[in-house]
């Protein structure tokens, strides 16, 4: 591993350099300012740079900028002397792996730069995997999830490689896109067949409670507490912790949550000592956790523990060629659990299902179909089991006319559309309220055009 520690203070350098040496990192090499660093990290490949953020002429996020898209395999690890949330969001945005305030934790440096390694070789190894048969067979872990959407395939094709890091991952997405679906696949690809999965929905858990759901109890350690209680981190040993709307999680709980991700171990309420475990952790999220470590309502620190791996999930809008392949399979789900058989959906529910919009995303297109399989008598799903009203068309054949019967043609259809309202139809038409008027005068005595007025 080729490792280069870029910071105006010699003395820094020499530190950091020491102590990587000790800790087996032979290849370590130093630079003290900003120009030269650029052009040594974009002529050589390094594998980790640490990047000191305050120097003087370019700093670290200048260095960073000019030199990250151009390595896309170096991976940055930012280190600032002020711990200042903006920058640190700004650094992630620009490519950096991680940022570390200082005085660094020897610790935590370490773990840093092995994680970004261990990234650097999973990245690399996701780009192999790519066509080779091994993606396919990766893929079968994950057959519930229906998808035929290239970017889809690729994501769960990283989310094994992930999967099997053992590392926290997490997944953030709209409502309804299939984050638990996703969370119980990444579980299964990397855990023994009878290995626990435990999902918890995180705001569900009182505060009051949280202590003792988490980290259980021991007999007598309250009132009530009449057994030995494992609490949530213990059940998940050896298998999945999956915490549901992290965002979710109160403050004071993050740091405690952090500390077992640190400690892998956890105490029981009253116990005198920890109980050690291993689990992983895969959280979800619908929130924009970056701006609410802005916002200070979650902590940046827990928030990289967290997301060794991010994974987000597309809204169903950014995968329309999705619909049709899960209305067929939710079709036939919906039909097998209600025992019924419909011939599929009319060209207009058809239409309609790919021109919906899906604020509740999979779940409501899941909801929709089996509904649909329930009110359709037999044969086919037509729009009014979708819920949508049938509108009879009126008979605005195009025929051979005079665009000014074409004009009076078009105004009845836009006027239909709009059940008569003339303030709407002007405003499309982009005429005034009178010349509708006029307008509709002029049709009810002509013999011709009375009849596309319907009732209106
Ligand atoms: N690609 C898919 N293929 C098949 N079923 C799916 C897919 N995506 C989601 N589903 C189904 O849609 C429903 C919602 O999925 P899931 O509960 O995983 O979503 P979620 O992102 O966790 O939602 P929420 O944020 O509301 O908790 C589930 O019944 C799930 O099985
Ligand atoms: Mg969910």
């Amino acid at each position: 591993m080729r490792i280069l520690i870029v910071d105006d203070e010699i003395v820094a350098l020499n530190s950091v350099r020491r102590l990587l040496k000790r800790r087996g990192f032979s290849n370590v090499e130093i630079c003290d300012n900003g120009m030269d660093a650029i052009n040594r990290i974009k002529n050589n490949d390094f594998d980790i740079v640490l990047l000191d953020i305050l120097m003087p002429e370019k700093d670290g996020l200048e260095v960073l900028k000019s030199t990250k898209p151009f390595k896309p395999q170096t991976e940055f690890i930012l280190v600032t002397a002020v711990d200042d949330i903006a920058t640190a969001v700004r650094s992630v945005r620009l490519g950096a792996y991680d940022y570390l305030v200082k005085p660094v934790d020897n610790e935590r440096l370490v773990l840093s730069i092995e994680r970004a390694y261990e990234r650097k070789g999973l990245l690399a190894g996701l780009a192999g995997a790519r066509n080779e048969s091994k993606a396919v067979e990766t893929l079968e872990a994950f057959s519930g999830i229906v998808t035929q959407c290239p970017r889809m395939t690729e994501l769960l094709t990283y989310a094994a490689v992930m999967a099997r890091s053992g590392n926290p991952i997490l997944i953030s997405g709209e409502s309804g896109t299939g984050k638990e679906l996703l969370a119980q696949g990444i579980h299964r690809i990397d855990s023994s067949v009878d290995a626990p999965f435990i999902a918890v929905n995180v705001p569900s858990i009182p505060e009051t409670l949280f202590e003792s759901q988490f980290f259980g109890h021991i007999k007598g350690a309250f009132t009530g507490a009449d057994t030995d209680y494992p609490g949530f981190f213990e059940q998940a040993d050896g298998g999945t912790l999956f915490l549901d709307e992290i965002g979710e999680l109160p403050q004071k709980q993050q740091a405690k949550l952090l500390r077992v991700l640190e400690e892998k171990s956890v105490r029981r309420i009253s116990d005198t000592k920890p109980t050690p475990v291993d689990l992983r952790i895969i959280s979800a999220t619908n929130q924009d956790l970056d701006k609410a470590c802005q916002e200070n309502r979650f902590r940046l620190d827990l928030l990289y523990r967290l997301k060794a791996a991010h994974i987000h999930l597309p809204p169903l809008s950014e995968r329309e060629g999705d619909i049709l392949l899960l209305t067929a399979y939710f079709q036939k789900k919906a039909c097998a659990k209600h025992n019924k058989a419909v011939n599929g959906f009319s060209p207009e529910a058809v239409d309609i299902l790919i021109h919906k919009e899906y604020p509740g995303n999979v779940r409501e297109l899941a909801a929709l179909v089996e509904n649909a399989v329930l009110l359709a008598e037999s044969g086919f799903i037509e729009p009014q089991h979708l819920g949508v009203e049938h509108v009879p068309i009126p008979p605005f054949a195009r025929t051979l006319c005079s665009l000014t019967e074409d004009a009076t043609v078009h105004f009845a259809f836009v006027l239909a559309h709009n059940k008569g309202d003339r303030k709407k139809t002007a405003q499309i038409l982009g005429v005034s309220v009178r010349q509708i008027q006029r307008k509709i005068a002029m049709m009810k005595n002509d013999a011709r055009w009375k009849s596309l007025l319907d009732d209106n």
